[in-house]
């Protein structure tokens, strides 16, 4: 197999730009979306494009056509790579997983997966990275690994267990089974699921409310909340604080005019929405 990391297809993922949104599209439809090394490439080009953009305040990762992405391109990463050398073989998993989970799971911005259609094995990985997840209540899940020999790898298992329960991790695990967009959300896998038609008009509404608030605070938010998972109580403490005082010196003005609005002006109340960011009048 030729793959050659100096050219990236810039059709294998389309990104459009929406007043704040940026949508990311898997657009390999006649492959249902499969993830191939050659489109590794392409989510990190344009990961860096859109963490730079200020057109982007909030990225959506969909798929184009009826699948969000039947997982790992067996062919490219199973069949094709067992005559490549070990390097090469390294190389194309590295990158899978940089895109998939390091650059997003902590990515600059909100992030959120619309899960439109069918999403498999290594597909959950990427929609367990995204911040946020709503599917279709049509959409299609399965952890088919089993199904064909080989189990949820490459940090699959793992996003599996963050987001699910364990009898219900298992279970899918062990048995390959489909189960709808209802049960994904029904099981903690998604947020929520709403009638495909209404897909798109329900993640813009989710897109907005978040293109509200404070860009800094919201990084600062979704990153200690995934970290401390990983802390014990003590070093939980201590990374909250350094990160809540280290968000004071990046958008110190956000609290104080949060404050000000509230107590002064009286014009707003935290617990009942967000006070008006001067940047956003
Ligand atoms: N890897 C490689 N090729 C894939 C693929 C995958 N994960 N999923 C789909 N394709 C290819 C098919 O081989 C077919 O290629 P062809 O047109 O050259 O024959 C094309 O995409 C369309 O797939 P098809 O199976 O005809 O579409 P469908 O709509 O009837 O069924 C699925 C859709 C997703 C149910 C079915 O394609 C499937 O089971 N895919 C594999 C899912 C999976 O186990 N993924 C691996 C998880 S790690």
């Amino acid at each position: 197999m030729a793959f050659n990391t100096s050219e990236v297809d810039k059709n294998l993922v389309r990104l459009e730009y929406d007043n704040g949104v940026a949508w990311v599209i898997l657009n390999r439809p006649e492959k249902r979306n499969a993830l191939s090394p050659a489109l590794s490439l392409r989510m990190l080009e344009i990961f860096d494009e859109v963490e730079a953009d200020d057109r982007c305040g909030v990225m959506v990762l969909t798929g184009e056509g009826t699948a969000f992405s039947a997982g790992m391109d067996i062919k490219e990463y199973f069949r094709d790579m067992k005559d490549q050398p070990r390097s090469v073989n390294l190389k194309v998993r590295r990158l899978n997983y940089e895109w998939q989970w390091r650059r997003l799971r902590y990515f600059m911005k909100p992030t959120i997966a619309m899960v439109n259609g069918w999403c498999f094995g290594g597909a959950f990985l990427p929609v367990v990275s995204c911040d946020l997840a709503i599917a279709a209540e049509e959409a299609k899940f399965g952890l088919s690994e089993v199904n064909w020999g080989i189990l949820p790898a490459g940090n699959v298992s793992r996003a599996v267990a963050e987001t699910m329960r364990t009898r219900d991790g298992l279970y899918y695990v062990m048995t390959g089974e489909l189960f709808d967009g209802r049960k994904a959300a029904e099981m903690g896998l998604v947020n929520e699921a709403v009638p495909q038609e209404k897909l798109r008009e329900r993640v813009r509404e989710l897109a907005d409310i978040l293109l509200e608030k404070s860009p800094a605070v919201l990084k600062a938010a979704k990153d200690a909340f995934k970290r401390v998972q990983e802390l014990d109580w003590d070093m939980s403490e201590e990374y909250l604080i350094t990160k809540q005082e280290q968000l004071w010196f990046l958008a110190g003005e956000e609290r104080e005019e949060g404050i000000k609005q509230f107590l002064d002006d009286k014009t707003y109340k935290p617990g009942l929405g967000m006070y008006k960011r001067p940047s956003k009048e």
